[in-house]
């Protein structure tokens, strides 16, 4: 059983984080653009909460999950897997992991939005206890596609 140890990403990760989101968003909607990676890595004011997945064995980052801080509510804004490390609970630790430290600092709510065809993604987020609140129309393109907005009292 591989070794999984979750830590907050650093700016010297962006370009291993960008290859991970690459890998895990060819199917739904577009990874996180390098530049984004790198601004929210070094964003100093506290408002981020980004962290990654590393094996242990290979020092390999696999993942990562990305929260923005609005106040009181925590957005979840990325959350990705490399496809050859799905289904092993490795969102599960990043999901755990940001909610605490997302509570820790003061979150009442976590908020976010998703493709109405993304099961697996759906799926995590209904575990962890976010719940659908509305639907958009076309809000997505490439494909046209609604969007679930999901919400978590912490
Ligand atoms: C969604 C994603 C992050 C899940 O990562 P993962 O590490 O495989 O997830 P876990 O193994 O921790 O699974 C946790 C739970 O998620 C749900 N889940 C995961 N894969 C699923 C699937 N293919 N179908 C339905 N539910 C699924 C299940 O509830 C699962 O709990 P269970 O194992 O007790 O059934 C991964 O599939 C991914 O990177 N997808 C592409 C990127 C993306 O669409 N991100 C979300 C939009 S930002």
């Amino acid at each position: 059983m591989e070794k999984i140890k979750i830590k907050k990403g650093v700016l010297e990760e962006a370009q291993e984080i960008f290859e991970v989101s690459k890998d895990a968003f060819s199917l739904h909607s577009d990874p996180l653009p390098l530049s984004a990676i790198k601004e929210t890595l070094a964003d100093e004011g506290g408002n981020v909460v980004f962290l990654c997945s590393v094996n242990e064995d290979t020092g390999k980052i696999n993942g990562y999950i990305y929260f923005w801080i609005a106040i009181d509510e925590a957005q979840l804004y990325h959350v990705g897997v490399r496809k050859e490390d799905r289904g092993k609970g490795i969102a599960s630790l990043l999901m755990k992991e940001g909610l605490l430290i997302a509570k820790e600092k003061g979150c009442v709510l976590s908020t976010l939005e998703v493709r109405e065809s993304n099961e697996a993604a759906i799926g995590l987020y209904k575990k962890y206890g976010y719940e659908q609140v509305a639907k958009r129309k076309n809000y997505y393109n490439n494909p046209d596609e609604a969007a679930v907005l999901m919400n978590k009292e912490m």
